[in-house]
């Protein structure tokens, strides 16, 4: 693990594994880095891979009460400024999706190319605001808990989850390391990302969608949808998969990505 010390983030975690073009991979939520341990080895063979741990969540932290997904991405600069790192392919699962169009809207030069496993570009719907803040209410009253208990199961496609019990067990034990303040300013920061819909059209770099047919978070129809917006698009349909690719499907996932990582970095060469 490599640590930065700031005011704002009091410690920044994240690891740094091979050599090569840079991928930077961005975790969800409520998760922290190790999300990503079954595809990093094989991304790191011809890759340097980071992976932070967000703020608030492993071992990284902030300070005040409030996130934001434009303070998570300026988290992930402050890294790539202390690596010296000005050029990249960003991935985001899920919230750490949100986090990366985020990131891509400020420092979109940056970037060679932006995969979005399980993720959206849409802003939250009404219901799923409200739901948001009622889950925020629960965990102020003390049922961090039961909101982790109950949430978790829901991101895995069900044959998944019956045959591999002790992988959604794992997940709950590690979202429950993760603080009460840390689950409810995550969820506010979710709650209150605008859309960014604008960021897929207007990028010249290639956007990779990973979809599991079987997703109860991100629906299959609406991020169908918006797979065809930007100039050159990767789509990876994966299915009797729900929102956990990385940990239900990961070779797939892995090869997915790595060509992906490959393609960006000779697009560059020829844009
Ligand atoms: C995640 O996996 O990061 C969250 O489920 C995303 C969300 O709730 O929108």
């Amino acid at each position: 693990m490599q640590f930065i010390y700031t005011d704002e983030f009091p410690c920044l975690a994240y690891r740094k594994l091979g050599k090569g073009p840079v991928v930077v991979l961005l975790h969800g939520f409520p998760e922290d880095g190790n999300l990503w341990r079954n595809i990093w080895p094989a991304l790191s063979e011809d890759n340097t891979v980071i992976i932070p741990d967000l703020p608030g969540s492993g071992e990284s932290t902030f300070t005040g009460e409030t996130l934001s997904m434009e303070q998570l991405a300026n988290s992930v600069k402050l890294i790539l400024d202390k690596e010296g790192i000005d050029e990249l392919v960003l991935a985001g699962h899920s919230m750490g999706g949100y986090i990366a169009l985020a990131f891509a809207e400020r420092y979109g030069h940056m970037l060679n190319g932006l995969s979005l496993v399980h993720s959206t570009a849409l802003a939250d719907t009404n219901d799923k605001k409200e739901n948001r803040r009622r889950s925020a209410e629960l965990i102020q009253r003390g049922g961090r808990e039961p909101f982790v208990k109950q949430m978790i199961p829901n991101l895995f496609f069900d044959r998944f989850k019956q045959e591999h019990p002790e992988v959604v067990e794992k997940q709950v034990r590690e979202a429950l390391k993760i603080e009460a303040k840390s689950l409810v300013a995550f969820l506010d920061a979710m709650r209150n990302r605008p859309e960014r819909t604008n960021v897929l059209k207007n990028t010249s770099f290639p956007i990779q969608f990973i979809i599991g047919r079987n997703d109860n978070v991100i629906p299959f129809n609406n991020i169908l949808q918006q797979s065809h917006l930007s100039n050159s698009n990767f789509v990876s349909v994966y299915q009797s998969c729900g929102h956990m690719s990385m940990l239900e499907n990961p070779k797939a996932l892995a090869v997915d990505m790595k060509g992906f990582i490959n393609y960006c970095y000779q697009f560059e060469n020829i844009r």
